[in-house]
Formats: structure tokens, C-alpha cells, sequence
């Protein structure tokens, strides 16, 4: 009676560090004999880890929060808990009808104590939390495994190291144990994480020294890491890429801004001479490789010159995929009191134009792949009996529902389908 009443739900919002960290809750849970449910109304214990890094993720939570009211009436004794970052952003939210427990990102051991006595409660944090000894499971054959928490950064217009606290990096003992046995237990890619990646610092071991004793597992087929701020990049940190067979030749770099003025105001420490400088490089390294960033328009005093220049950088680097936001006034950051904030429907204007012009080049480069034969590895079942895989560059490629996950294939590309090569097999890699 007493084991079956410990049932949750989780669902995760935002990033991939808020994925993880998922992952290291429902670890914890299953060690103290909860047993994860598919939907919140089978639950007793529903936990929601929240994403504030721009408005309208934050609103998306109360959203979700108001519609368990009914729940919540029916079923008083079921426990509902605010995790992440919205948690430590708007700690108002343990007076909402329906919440019992707000636990930010580096509170979590804490909460699975709380959880049980029923008396609701903002959880307090352990600012030095490195979760180092939690070792995840693999949920799928790609799997995230995070290698520093915190930002010590203080981009103006970021509100994360206001809710993720200061940078720490997590043992290499510890990371090299938690990946062996993700490998072990069928994980085929892992992804390392960082705010910034190039911040880890164990011990005199750098984030190149680390990204090169994961690739040494045995078993692993790929290697990814994400986030790189481009002003901290380390110079062996391409060489090292292009040396290693399984580092896949993927690099997420940010850039913002195409405006030498606004990454100033924006606190970047870099130029677009200096991001250009580092592309060439590394393409130069990895002709191959995949290119993505991190756009912002609008942010305070960014006139239409600005806003030119970061289209004119878009066109000239050709990034094979964007990621682009209006920027969203977080109350606590400096940029929140900069003058001149541009009005809601001149930041949708920008971002408009701008996604059409990458959207342009996103398709451009894919069809650039057409006829191309490349390794890919599979990774899940996709939509409509096929099967989704990577390249060695990171590019998500369609596969025939022949193709047995966890396998490698030599494929030809042979049409884009939306934005996604589609390919044939011509024969499994190592064959
Ligand atoms: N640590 C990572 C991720 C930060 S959040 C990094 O430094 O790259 C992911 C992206 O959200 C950022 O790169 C930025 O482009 C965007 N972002 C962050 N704060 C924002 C804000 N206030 N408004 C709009 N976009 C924002
Ligand atoms: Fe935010 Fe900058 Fe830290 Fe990234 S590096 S989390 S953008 S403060
Ligand atoms: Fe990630 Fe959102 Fe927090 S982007 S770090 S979950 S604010």
C-alpha cells in the first residue's frame, strides 16, 4: 500500500541542463523506491522543472500550474513541486493554490527529504551542489551528461547565473564514472554541459583535457558538448576536435549580436572580427563542420545599423542552423534598467526578417548535402516508420526504418525533406 502510493510525474522545460538535471531527480526518486507515472493525474507527487530565461517560458509554467486546480481539489494529498529555474526566479509562487514545494536548481537532495513530510515549503540551496556523486541512467542511445553547473558570467541580459548560482566544475572521476556507465548501459552519444563548457577547470584539467578522456570510453560513438562562449574558446580546443574521430564536428557558439556595440553593452568580450577570426579557424580545421548560434534582436539601443550588421554577419559566416530570440527584459539583470528599450512590435519586425534570412541559408546548406555520402550514426525511431541518426557532424539526418539504431551506416542523401536530409544506405560503416 505504502510503495504504491509513491508514484510521479516530471516534466522538464528549457534547456538541456534542465534535461539533465531531470535525469539526476528521477535517479534520486527511484533510489528511495518512487516509481515513475506517464501523466501527472496518475501521480501522487508531480514535479514541474521550469525554464525563466525569457518571458513567455516563465508564463508557460503558471499556464500549466492553473490547470491542476481541479486535480489538485479532487485529490488534496497529491504533492506539487516547482523545480528550476522558475523556482528561484519567483519564489511567490509557494502562495499559488496548487503548489507545496518551490526547489531551485541546487536544491534538489533537499527536496526529496522535504517532499515526504507534506509541509510544503520553499527548499533551501546548497550553493557548493556539485551532484557529482548521482550517476544517471540512460533515458535514450543520446544522453546528456553535465560537467560544470553555474555561470559566473553575467551576460547583461541573462538571468541565469542569477538562478543557477556560481561556477562549479564537477570531479573528472566523477564524469569519467557516469559516462562509462551511460556507455555501458546503451548510450551511443553523449553530450557534455556547461553554461560555457570552455569554464571547466578540475585539478588542472581543462575543458579539452576533459572533452579527450571522455572520447577514450570504449563504446562511445559520439561526442558532443554544448554551450562554448566564444571569448573563452581555448586554443587546443579545435585540434583537439579535428583529431578525434568521435567528437563530432559540431559547435554551438553564440554569437548574439553582429554589432560590435551591442556585445559590448551585452558584456560578450568579444568583437565580430574576433567570432569571424574563430569560425575561419575551425572551419579551416573541420571543412565539415556544423555551425550553429544564438541570436538576439532587439536588445536596449540596438538601432536598425545594429540590426543590419547582425544580418550582414548571418549572411557572411552562413550558420547552418539558428536559434533566435527577441530579447526579453529579466527583472535583475543590468540590461533590465538600460534606457532605450525597443517597443514588442520593432523586436517582432526584427525577428521576422532575420528568421527568414536564416531559414534561407538553413535550407541552402542542407540542399548542399544532396547527392553527398556521409556515416551516420542511428539514434531512435522517427515519424512514419523511419529512423532518425546523426552524422559525424552533428546534422540530424532521416533514415529508412531498416536501419537498426545504435548501427553505423554509409548513406547517400537523396532529397530534403522540410529541412531534413533524407537518406538512402548504400552499407553499415564498418563493413
Ligand atoms: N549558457 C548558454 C545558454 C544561455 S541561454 C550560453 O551562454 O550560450 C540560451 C540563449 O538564450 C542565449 O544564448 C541567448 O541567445 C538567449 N537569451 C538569454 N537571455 C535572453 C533574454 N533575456 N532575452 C532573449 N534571449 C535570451
Ligand atoms: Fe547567460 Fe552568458 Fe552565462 Fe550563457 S555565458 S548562461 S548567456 S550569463
Ligand atoms: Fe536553462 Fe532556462 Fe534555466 S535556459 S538554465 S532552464 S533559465
Amino acid at each position: 500500500m505504502g510503495k504504491q502510493k509513491n508514484k510521479f510525474y516530471i516534466r522538464t522545460y528549457g534547456c538541456q541542463m534542465n534535461k539533465y538535471d531531470s535525469e539526476m531527480i528521477k535517479t534520486l526518486l527511484l533510489e528511495e523506491n518512487f516509481e515513475e507515472v506517464p501523466t501527472a493525474e496518475e501521480a501522487n507527487y508531480i514535479f514541474f522543472n521550469t525554464c525563466a530565461v525569457r518571458e513567455n517560458a516563465e508564463k508557460r509554467i503558471l499556464g500549466r500550474l492553473n490547470s491542476l486546480k481541479g486535480l489538485k481539489k479532487e485529490k488534496p494529498d497529491i504533492s506539487i513541486s516547482v523545480l528550476g529555474c522558475v523556482a528561484k526566479h519567483n519564489k511567490e509562487l509557494i502562495n499559488h493554490p496548487v503548489v507545496d514545494f518551490i526547489a531551485p536548481p541546487d536544491s534538489y537532495r533537499s527536496l526529496i527529504k522535504a517532499i515526504r513530510t507534506k509541509n510544503g515549503k520553499i527548499v533551501p540551496e546548497n550553493y557548493c551542489e556539485q551532484y557529482s556523486d548521482i550517476f544517471t541512467s540512460p533515458s535514450n542511445t543520446s544522453v546528456y551528461l553535465s560537467i560544470t553547473r553555474g555561470c559566473n558570467h553575467f551576460c547583461s541580459y541573462c538571468i541565469v547565473p542569477y538562478l543557477r548560482n556560481r561556477l562549479r566544475s564537477r570531479p573528472v572521476e566523477d564524469i569519467l564514472r557516469e559516462a562509462e556507465s551511460l556507455v555501458n548501459e546503451g548510450a551511443n552519444e553523449i553530450t557534455l554541459l556547461g553554461q560555457n563548457v570552455n569554464d571547466y577547470s578540475y585539478k588542472g584539467v581543462n575543458f579539452p583535457d576533459i572533452l579527450k578522456k571522455v572520447s577514450e570510453i570504449k563504446g562511445l560513438k559520439l561526442l558532443s558538448f554544448l554551450t562554448s562562449h566564444p571569448a573563452d574558446l581555448p586554443d587546443k580546443l579545435f585540434p583537439v576536435m579535428a583529431e578525434t574521430p568521435v567528437v563530432a564536428k559540431y559547435l554551438h557558439l553564440p554569437i548574439q549580436s553582429g554589432s560590435d556595440k551591442i556585445l559590448a553593452k551585452m558584456m560578450r568580450r568579444y568583437t565580430n572580427d574576433y567570432y569571424i577570426n574563430l569560425i575561419k579557424r575551425a572551419r579551416a580545421l573541420m571543412p565539415d563542420l556544423t555551425l550553429t548560434t544564438d541570436i538576439i534582436v532587439g536588445f536596449p539601443g540596438e538601432t536598425e545599423e545594429d540590426f543590419k550588421q547582425t544580418l550582414k554577419a548571418v549572411k557572411l559566416i552562413r550558420f547552418d542552423q539558428a536559434y533566435m530570440f527577441a530579447y526579453s527584459k529579466r527583472e535583475g539583470t543590468l540590461a533590465s534598467l538600460f534606457p532605450d528599450q525597443i517597443k514588442d512590435s520593432e523586436k517582432k519586425r526584427r525577428l521576422q526578417l532575420l528568421i527568414s534570412t536564416q531559414n534561407e541559408i538553413t535550407k541552402e546548406k542542407a540542399e548542399e548535402l544532396v547527392e553527398k555520402e556521409i556515416s551516420v550514426l542511428t539514434m531512435a525511431n522517427g515519424r512514419k516508420g523511419q529512423k532518425i541518426g546523426k552524422s559525424k557532424s552533428g546534422k540530424i539526418i532521416a533514415l529508412p526504418g531498416v536501419a537498426k539504431i545504435g548501427f553505423e551506416y554509409i548513406i547517400k542523401i537523396y532529397k530534403i525533406n522540410g529541412w531534413i536530409p533524407v537518406g538512402r544506405i548504400k552499407k553499415e560503416a564498418d563493413k
